[in-house]
């Protein structure tokens, strides 16, 4: 069966600081082409480029070199109003910070990617409280951020994500607060929805257990794909280990 590309990056480099003295390359020349119903999961060291490498593969933040094709179209030529309307329409984000905005209640939070697209006021009350219930956090939606836990702010940030029904979600490290037993639930999740709707995920994360349930895995170090591992023809326990021995050589190196 031919395989739909969703997501393209071509030697894209991302140097911080232009304008300024301290010039940093944050990633040199990565590409990666993601195809739909594809589960990739990002690991690496802290500071290795994760979270640069999915905001401009994801028109968050725009490369400094090198293209970024979304659906087959270069994001770079489209306009703002394009860009706004293909993100409605494909993609779901989930940050490291969860930036939830305090001002708005928790039921206007989730709502905020519908609002911004005009979506009919009664259709926003149905999905809204239809992904709350999903995820657990039908309670809260009276509620504002800073009356919630950790956890219940980044369920709260998932259902944002989830509220549009994308086709490929982008997060980083999205279980990173999370405990085990609701880092577990929210992971069965993501593979329910890769699984069973097709939707495709690019997941940044520590953790080698989660990791272990993509196909195909990208280390990054310093900027660059050091290494790729794919699931294919592999068990999960032998993919796994394979994760494991990754992170593991990269920890052994500081003592070398
Ligand atoms: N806005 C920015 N301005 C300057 N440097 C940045 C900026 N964002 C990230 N960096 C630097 O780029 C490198 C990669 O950062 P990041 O992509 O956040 O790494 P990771 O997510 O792997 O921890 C780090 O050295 C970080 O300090
Ligand atoms: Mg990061």
């Amino acid at each position: 069966m031919e395989r739909k590309e969703i997501l393209v990056a071509d030697k894209i480099t991302k140097i911080y600081g232009i304008g300024t003295k301290t010039l940093y390359e944050a990633l040199h020349e990565v590409s990666l082409t993601m195809y739909e119903g594809e589960f990739v999961c990002i690991m690496g060291p802290s500071g290795a480029g994760k979270s640069t490498f999915i905001n401009n593969l994801s028109t968050i933040d725009i490369p400094t070199k090198g293209k970024v094709f979304i659906n087959g179209k270069e994001v770079r030529v489209m306009s703002e109003g394009e860009i706004g309307k293909f993100r409605y329409e494909n993609l779901g984000f989930i940050f490291q910070e969860f930036n939830l905005l305090d001002s708005l209640t928790i039921f206007e939070n989730i709502a905020v990617p519908l609002t911004l697209a005009n979506v009919d006021k009664k259709e926003i009350t149905k999905r809204v409280e239809e992904v709350a219930k999903k995820l657990d956090v039908a309670q809260t939606l009276d509620k504002y951020p800073n009356e919630c836990s950790g956890g219940q702010r980044q369920r709260v940030a998932i259902c944002r994500a989830l509220v549009t029904n994308p086709k490929l979600i982008v997060a980083d490290e999205p279980t990173g607060n999370l405990d085990s037993k609701n880092s577990h639930e929210i992971l069965s999740l993501f593979k329910e929805l890769n699984e069973k709707e097709g939707v495709s995920i690019l997941m940044v994360t520590h953790d080698s257990k989660i990791a272990s349930y993509s196909s195909k895995l990208l280390y990054i170090k310093d900027g660059i794909i050091d290494r790729t591992i794919e699931r294919e023809g592999l068990s999960q326990k032998e993919y796994f280990y394979k994760i494991v021995d990754i992170n593991s050589s990269e920890s052994q190196e500081l003592f070398e």
